[in-house]
Parts: structure tokens; sequence; C-alpha cells
């Protein structure tokens, strides 16, 4: 199989890595304009073909049915590369997110549907996890009760990308390039995820905000005008919580000067779970109630997939596109969580509602 990687920056990397993990022999090939991130690139995998730019590349040769292209350059490149991919008779793997906007996510199934190809986002990084997986179990087991309310938190003090975080990757701050702030960078996860727990019909904003908490170390030789704290109030209708609509509190901070804590719940009329989507070491535990008492016990967990976070995006669209069943959000799907990534901001400009519809779970019942 051949994968053709458009940027070789520090996400291309890791792709690269994965390809040598898919059970197959991978031809990789790369394209980026940029001469340093090239080297770089070649120093860690020696000999891959290297173009500068990407129609070069994908001209180079005639398409096969299972090449995957993979794009891996900041969101304002997102559109270009993956149209150029999908035109060239490739499926594509788009880094998250998306798109820049809901309209250059729609123009990408459209030429997805076009040519009869994958268009595959990386969202799903957390889907697959040993822990969330172990928590969708338990999810789907009825264990719960009915399903009605979702606390979403993550909030981190310093973790700004493009300051704290990868400090030379300075677009992350300006939303002409990024698109957004942390609910670009980190939303798609948090929705990717949240849809594979509960599989909701349709998704509705009720209200959303913005926040931009200030510190001695924000740049000012570039332009940063991108959100570093996010919150919404959302309902989910349908799924696995059938006609009860679930409440769902969701924030988001890559900088609060409030606390630092992450609290992610899920509560039921028989019980809940709470575990950190995001980081595997830490226990999963249910709570219930035996006797009129409080009960808490820690799961046990099965052992740890072999493939870590920056392996599964490559690894379930892998799995897609060889007919296997898999983990990997496609076309509807990827551009229906971008949608609703999209109504958070829309709901925090206009202080209106918003609703999103969500296209069924495949036949796998992948969400
Ligand atoms: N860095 C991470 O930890 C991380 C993690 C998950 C997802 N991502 C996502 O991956 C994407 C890229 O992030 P990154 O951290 O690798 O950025 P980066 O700045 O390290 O690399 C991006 C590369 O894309 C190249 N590029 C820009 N336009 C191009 C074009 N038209 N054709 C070919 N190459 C082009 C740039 O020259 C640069 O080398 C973003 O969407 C980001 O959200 C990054």
């Amino acid at each position: 199989m051949r994968i053709y990687l458009i940027g070789a920056g520090v996400i291309s990397r890791t792709h690269a890595e994965t390809a040598a993990k898919l059970g197959e022999e991978i031809e990789l090939r790369v394209a980026d304009p940029n001469p340093a991130a090239m080297a770089e690139f070649l120093e860690q995998f020696p000999g891959v073909p290297s173009y500068t730019n990407a129609s070069d590349m994908l001209n180079a040769e005639p398409p096969q049915d299972d090449d995957i292209v993979i794009v891996g350059t900041p969101p304002f490149a997102h559109l270009e590369p993956t149209l150029l991919g999908l035109q060239s008779g490739r499926h594509v793997l788009c880094e998250k997110p998306l798109a820049m906007n809901n309209e250059e996510a729609e123009l990408m199934l459209e030429a997805a549907r076009k040519a009869g190809k994958l268009l595959g986002c990386c969202s799903v990084r957390f889907k697959g996890m040993h822990h969330n997986e172990t928590v969708k179990q338990i999810i789907r087991s009825g264990q719960l009760g009915d399903i009605y309310h979702v606390t979403w938190v993550n909030k981190w003090a310093r973790s700004r990308s493009g300051i704290e975080y990868q400090a030379n990757s300075r677009w992350f701050l300006d939303s002409a390039r990024s698109g957004g702030g942390v609910m670009m960078d980190w939303g798609p996860y948090d929705i990717a995820m949240m849809h594979d727990m509960l599989q909701p019909e349709t998704v509705e904003v009720a209200g959303a905000w913005l926040g931009k908490p200030e510190t001695a170390v924000d740049p000012a030789d570039t332009k940063f005008d991108v959100e570093t704290h996010v919150g919404a109030m959302m309902t989910f209708r349908g799924g696995i919580s059938g006609p009860r609509p679930v409440s769902v509190h969701y924030e988001r901070a890559s900088c609060t000067h409030g606390d630092e804590y992450v609290k992610v719940e899920i509560e039921g009329t028989r019980g809940s779970v709470k575990w950190t989507p995001f980081d595997s070491r830490q226990p999963v535990y249910i709570r219930f109630d035996r006797d009129g008492q409080v009960v808490e016990e820690e799961v046990p967990l099965p052992p740890r997939s072999p493939y870590t976070i920056m392996d599964h995006p490559l690894v379930h669209f892998h799995r897609k596109v060889r007919g296997l069943s898999s983990l990997a959000n496609v076309g509807d799907r990827a551009v229906d969580h971008f949608r609703h990534l999209q109504s958070v901001y829309g709901s925090a400009s206009t202080g209106q509602s918003q609703l999103t519809s969500i296209h069924p779970a495949d036949e796998e019942g992948q969400a």
C-alpha cells in the first residue's frame, strides 16, 4: 500500500511512524514546500521520495485503489490538499479540525462522493483506548439506567498550542490560519468521543461562550485572536439514551486562571461512570446505590492496545480502507461532527441555540 503525506511537520512524522505498524508493506511519499520541515522528516525517514508540492507528488504515478493521502498541514491548508487527494482518485485522511468552516467541509464531502473515495478525519485519536472502550461497554450494558447527564470538563492552566506547546507553530494562535482556538484544537476529540459513547441523533447547543485569559507571555509579535477557554450547554437526543434527552455540560480550557481539573462523568438513573478519557493510566470508577449507601468501585480494565493515540487515526482508517470493522469517522459522520463543533462557535457568536442532525451510525455501529 502507498501512503502520501501532505505536510512533513510534527504530526506527519507520527503518521509515518504508524505506517510501519500496519502489518503490511507501506511505501511512503511526502510533500512539503518548507525545506526545514522536509530536512527533519528525511533525517528521521531517509529515502522517502519527497516533493515540494502535493500536486507533483500525486501526479507522479497513477492511483491505486487502496492509496491513502494524509493531510497533515495546518487547518487553513486542509481544503486544497484534501480536494487534490480525492480528485486524484485516492482515499483521504485529513487532520483535525477537518476544515476551517462548514462550507469547506461540505466541499470535501462532495469531492469524496464524486470520487467514490473515503474522506476520514483524525479526530478519532482517542477512540479505541482500552479505558474508553470499557466505559462504552458500561454505558451500553444498561447498568447505569437511563442516562440523563454528562459532565465533560477538561481545564488546563497553561497548555496553549503555539505558546506552551509547540511554540514554533504560531499558526495555532491566528484564527485566519487555525480557524479557532482550543475548540478547534481539542474540541474534535471531545466531540468524536462523546458521539462514540452516546451516539446522538441530534445535538442542540443551547448556549456557548468563549474566553481568552491573559498572561504575561502572550505573544505580541504574532496575531493571537483565538479562544483558549470554551464552554457550552448541549442536549443530545436519540441514540443510546432513547427518547430521554441527555444534558451535556461541556468545558475545555488550554488556559485558565481558575482551577485546573478534569471531570468527565456520565450519570444515569441507576449509576454513574467517571474516568479520564485522555489519560489511560487513570482508573475508571462506577458509582451506584447499595442499600441506600453510595458505593464506588474501580472497574478492572482489559490489557492496553498495542497502539498509541498517535497511531489510532491511521490504524482505524487503514482498517476502513481494508473493509474491516473500524472506529474511523468517515464521510457524513466526519462532517456532522465538524458541524457540531462549529455550532458551538455559532451559538457563542449569535447567542442563539443551534441544532445539528447526525447521520446514523454505519453498519458496524460505530459513531
Ligand atoms: N502537533 C500535534 O501534536 C498535533 C496533534 C494532533 C493533530 N495535529 C494537527 O495536525 C495538523 C498539522 O499540525 P502540525 O503540528 O504537524 O503542524 P506543523 O506546523 O508542525 O507542520 C505543518 C506543515 O505543513 C506544511 N504545509 C503547509 N501548507 C502546505 C501545503 N499546501 N502542502 C504541503 N505542506 C504544507 C508546513 O510547511 C509545515 O511543515 C493541524 O491540523 C493540527 O491540528 C497536530
